[in-house]
């Protein structure tokens, strides 16, 4: 099984991520990793520091000579501007220079000052901060390098910034460079210039913009995940990673909303023979409005699942009301630095939760110490799914 924690504020020294349970033997190159960041900092409606920037990395655990050794992986990804925070972040007894202590609704600034009994929000706001992200998306590159061996790939693509949707066809497993280069990471380039006028038109105004991104994992073989216990269903365990992801408001698998108001004759996936069909051992199905997971297992077809991000709750203008905690006066929200919107970097963090439940799946069903021996259950099993189904009776 695959477990990880995260620890870091977002103006600290460094976020560091320690992952236990990957096998031994996994090809890893930092560069690897460090493009997969870059990608979490791509996005029309970002700040430029986001886009210039590049994560600097340091693998201090669990790696030797670009291969994992089976002990846990640690790594940090370091504070290029933490000169500049030394002082307002320093671990050492002392004071801030100044508190902020007007709450921004939205947040977790007043829960969490009310909850740990803090009188400056800066004590919630930089954990709180989506720069944690950046060690799950570290953690979804491992992921993905383990799925990789079994054949296994994970997309993201925008399909909705504010009230601008995409419905046309979905992305393949191979077009992820296609959609990396739409400025919001969405497939077709007439969706995205008109994404990129509703966020400059945002902007314009100071206000902020939600959307939706979908995460497509290809090659995923029948088996994954269970109907037998509750806490071990695919979609649950997807659902609540996704749910996890700051921002995030709602998780769809497959057709989800839309099959709330579709008969029963029109919202399954019929099942016919296809040879072709090798994850799924032979059976292919007409439709994917399951998303791919039947019974909380996955089925062979691709897993699909939506993702709905709210419009950012700190705005480039103060309209929303809060109450400065400190007088118990009315006043406005302060600004800490903010995006008009992020849902193509959100789409690179959903990309990478579901990367981090796939693998930890695939880990749990097909174990092995070794990268080998993980594959080579792998193979075995994808190999007997051709076979007749066992007669064999208990003893
Ligand atoms: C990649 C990413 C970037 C984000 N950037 C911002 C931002 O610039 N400004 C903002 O107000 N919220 C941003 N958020 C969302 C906040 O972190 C989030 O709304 C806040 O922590 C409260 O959590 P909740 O919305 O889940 O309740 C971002 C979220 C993600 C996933």
């Amino acid at each position: 099984m695959l477990r990880f924690l995260t620890a870091g504020e977002s103006h600290g020294p460094s976020l560091t991520v320690i992952v236990e349970g990957l096998p031994s033997g996994l090809p890893l190159v930092e560069e690897d990793l460090a493009d997969q960041l870059a990608r979490r900092r791509l996005g029309f409606g970002r700040g430029p520091r986001m886009r210039f920037e590049r994560d600097a990395l340091r693998l201090t655990g669990g790696i030797r000579h670009g291969r994992t050794l089976g002990s846990p992986v640690a790594i940090e990804i370091v504070n290029t501007e933490w000169v500049k925070w030394e002082e307002e972040m320093s671990a050492a007894p002392g004071e801030p220079t100044r508190r902020l202590t007007a709450p921004r609704p939205g947040h977790a600034d007043l829960v969490g000052m009310q909850k740990y009994g803090f009188d400056d929000a800066r004590d919630v706001l930089e954990r709180a901060s989506a720069r944690e992200t950046a060690a799950r998306v570290v953690v979804g590159s491992l992921a993905r390098a383990l799925l990789g061996q079994i054949g296994v790939s994970v997309l993201s693509h925008v399909v909705r910034i504010g009230d601008v949707a995409y419905e046309g066809p979905r992305p393949g497993p191979t077009d992820q460079g296609v959609v990396d280069e739409s400025e919001v990471r969405c497939v077709d380039s007439e969706t995205s210039s008109r994404m990129v006028t509703a966020i400059k038109a945002a902007a314009k105004v100071g206000d902020s913009l939600g959307g939706v991104a979908e995460v497509v994992a290809y090659g995923v073989p029948v088996g994954l995940g269970s109907y037998v216990h509750w806490d071990r269903k695919l979609d649950g365990l997807l659902a609540g990673a996704l749910m996890s992801i700051p921002a995030v408001k709602a998780v769809e698998i497959g057709d989800g909303w839309r099959q709330a108001e579709q008969r029963g004759s029109e919202a399954h996936d019929a099942i016919y023979r296809d040879d072709q069909a090798t994850t799924s051992g032979g059976y292919g199905r007409r439709s994917d409005h399951a998303g791919g997971l039947e019974g909380g297992v996955s089925s062979g077809a691709p897993v699909i699942v939506r993702v709905a991000m709210k419009p950012l709750a700190t705005l480039n203008r103060p309209v929303l009301e809060t109450v400065d905690v400190a007088s118990g006066e009315s006043t406005v929200s302060f600004k800490e630095r903010t995006d008009v919107t992020a849902v193509p970097a959100m789409g690179v963090v959903a990309e990478s939760m579901v990367a981090i439940v796939l693998a930890g799946e695939a880990l749990r069903k097909f174990g092995g110490d070794t990268v080998a021996e993980f594959v080579r259950n792998h193979e075995a099993y994808v190999a007997h799914l051709g076979s007749a189904p066992s007669t064999a009776r208990p003893l």
